[in-house]
């Protein structure tokens, strides 16, 4: 059965909420797991369809994992598989990230090609290309990708001509149980990153300078499991910001991590929001008007995340002025800015520039996600305007968002799922 969401904008939000677990913290994680022996705790683990594809895969690999009162419990000493079918590739392509660690498991790994996707092509060419130089012998034919380690891994350098966060990720879960050392420049910053190699080194690996642009690895002979727990989720709390900044409200958040939303706060100080942080929880106030904030560019961390770009877009289609936004990366997502313009958005795209005007009002009217940030921009518009919205394809965002209709609806929000 579809669900769609009905929002009734225009209403203040007041209170406090939780801030979820991340998503993209969790998925590299779980896929981690397969390299321990025991069983892993994950605290703070949400409840997303992309968690639970994740969960699927690992439990059609042969491995236990379930999640039971908000943590994932996941043991894979049972592993009896190295292929990921066609399916979960195509339900989440996000799935490549198994690729590292079932190689460094199994020798062998076998999956269908994650290809392009709603945020326009999705190539995978530095992952293969960093496991090709680790020794893997890879073969690309009619969709699938066939790894075979028949001696293991070899850790080797590692030069990525771009900081991509999933080969980041790939290459460090094929390089902790490697024979030797592997040296990773250019490698993404992204704290979801920093997650991955706390857990891996709290499971017993040898990895130095994660979260910086150098990451050395060690490779060590075993892994055991452990408990961790996940850190939260900034692009959550950025949409719950954006959220309020539209309807002129004040909200605090709870379990935020200050440090990671170094290149968010800013953008909303610029637009007129009060901002105070302490001990893990924000004090968040809009005030009457916001004021547009004139670039925003999305950039590979620390700079602006581009999976904060359609929420913060919202929030600008309802500012005083006119802001520039570019989005350098991924090339095809600007899919929302069709939809804020049903809503009354001023909103024009030329290639990777949408210039928008920001406009008094907007006013509710049916619209429908095409993929998971756009998704969250949509609501904070749907929240921003007069009158009744229609939201469809909310699919899409229980892939990153954690009940997030009743999240909104605790805090004030007018807003139901049917
Ligand atoms: C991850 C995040 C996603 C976020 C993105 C950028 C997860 C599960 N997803 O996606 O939410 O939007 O980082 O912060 O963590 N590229 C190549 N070749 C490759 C790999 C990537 O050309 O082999 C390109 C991509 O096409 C894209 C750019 O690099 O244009 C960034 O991709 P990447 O950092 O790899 O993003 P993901 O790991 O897919």
């Amino acid at each position: 059965m579809v669900s769609r969401y009905i929002i009734n904008g225009g209403k203040r939000l007041d209170g406090a909420v939780e801030v979820q677990g991340s998503k993209n913290s969790s998925l590299p994680i779980l896929a981690a797991t397969l390299l321990t022996k025991g069983e892993n705790i994950l605290f703070n683990c949400p409840s997303l369809s992309d968690v639970d594809i994740a969960l699927r895969i690992l439990r059609f690999l042969g491995c236990k994992a379930c999640v039971q009162n908000g943590a994932a419990l996941v043991s894979c000493d049972g592993l009896n598989k190295y292929d990921i079918p066609d399916e979960f590739m195509r339900e989440m392509r996000g799935s490549i990230i198994f690729l590292g660690a079932l190689l460094s498991r199994c020798g062998r790994a076998l999956l269908s090609f994650p290809g392009g996707c709603e945020l326009g092509p999705r190539p995978i060419d530095l992952h293969l290309k960093a496991l090709r130089a680790m020794g893997a012998e890879i073969t690309e034919r009619y969709g699938i990708i066939e790894c075979r380690a028949d001696k293991g891994l070899t850790g080797a350098p590692v030069a990525l001509s771009f900081p991509s966060v999933g080969a980041t990720e790939n290459i460090i879960l094929a390089a902790v149980l490697a024979k030797g050392t592997t040296t990773i420049t250019n490698a993404a910053r992204e704290p979801e990153i920093r997650d991955l190699c706390d857990y891996l080194t709290e499971a017993g690996a040898e990895i130095y300078g994660a979260g910086e642009g150098t990451i050395v690895i060690n490779g060590v002979d075993s892994l055991n499991a452990v408990s961790h727990s996940i850190i939260p989720d900034r692009i959550v709390a950025a949409t719950l910001m954006s959220a309020a900044a539209v309807t002129g409200s004040c909200i605090y958040l709870d379990g935020i991590s200050r440090s990671h939303l170094g290149s968010i706060i800013p953008v909303f100080v610029e637009a007129g929001c009060e901002i105070i942080c302490r001990d893990g929880c924000m004090r968040f106030k809009a005030p009457e008007r916001l004021r547009a904030v004139s670039l925003i560019r999305t950039m590979p961390y620390p700079g602006f995340p581009t999976d904060a770009q359609a929420p913060v877009m919202a929030m600008s289609a309802v500012s005083d002025g006119s802001a520039v936004i570019v989005e350098n990366i991924f090339e095809n997502r600007f899919k929302h800015v069709g939809e804020l313009c049903r809503l009354g958005a001023d909103i024009n795209v030329e290639g990777r520039v949408a210039v928008v005007k920001g406009v008094e009002k907007l006013y509710g009217a049916c619209i429908e996600a095409q993929e998971l940030r756009g998704a969250a921009g949509l609501i904070v518009a749907a929240l921003a305007a007069e009158g009744k919205s229609e939201l469809h394809g909310i699919s899409y965002l229980e892939r990153g968002y954690e009940n997030f209709d009743l999240t909104l609806g605790s805090l004030g929000a007018d807003i139901v799922k049917i």
